[in-house]
């Protein structure tokens, strides 16, 4: 894989209009799944919070959120993107989905973090495929590109977390998987646009 901090020079050109249009849907769709995220670990934690095992880790992974949302939150100011208009929905849909899988068991509540974190991994990699498509990055491209690997490495890891913490075992796990896979991706997909 490549490393990004091996690309030498950084250029002093500002944005060209193609790479803003790009940027625009992208910057966006991340406020919103981090907004998506933030919730979800917040309604496991309203369920599970006080869990001995459980819950210091579902602390750990919602402070790395809230991390992850502040960094959106700054970009949406920086690049004037407009944030997705469907924020509430993505707050209550977030936290019923992580507090209702939280009430069906301990597995499925990581059965839910696998799956979300999934598809925001693999989410996160295209785009880090399509920053690395842009020539001669500016420092703007550079910061971009630097906290989507970062933040695709770390729900990588809340994926391997959720996994190691019996993520397979919960009841009817393909299909809960498939469903809150299927469920992210068109979540994606309309907060790139609305
Ligand atoms: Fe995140
Ligand atoms: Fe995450």
């Amino acid at each position: 894989m490549r490393v990004y901090s091996t690309v030498p020079g950084v250029s002093q050109r500002s944005l060209t209009q193609r790479e803003k249009d790009a940027l625009e849907p992208m910057i966006r769709v991340d406020q919103a799944g981090e907004v998506g995220a933030y919730y979800i670990y917040k309604g496991q934690l309203a369920v599970l919070g006080h869990d001995k095992k459980l819950g210091p880790i579902l602390h750990e992974m919602w402070e790395q959120e809230k991390q992850h949302l502040e960094r959106f939150n700054h970009l949406i100011g920086e690049h004037r993107v407009r944030p997705s208009l469907l924020r509430p929905v993505w707050e209550v849909a977030g936290f019923a989905l992580g507090a209702a899988t939280a009430l069906m068991g301990k597995e499925a509540a990581m059965a839910c973090t696998e799956a979300v974190e999934t598809v925001i991994g693999n989410h996160y990699d295209d785009q880090l495929r399509e920053l690395w498509g842009f020539k001669d990055h500016n420092q703007q491209l550079v910061d971009l590109s630097k906290t989507v690997a970062q933040f695709r490495d770390e729900e990588l890891e809340h994926h391997d977390i959720a996994v190691q913490h019996d993520a397979r075992q919960a009841p009817f796990h393909s299909v809960l998987k498939a469903g809150i896979m299927q469920g992210c991706k068109t979540a994606i997909w309309v907060a790139e646009r609305v």
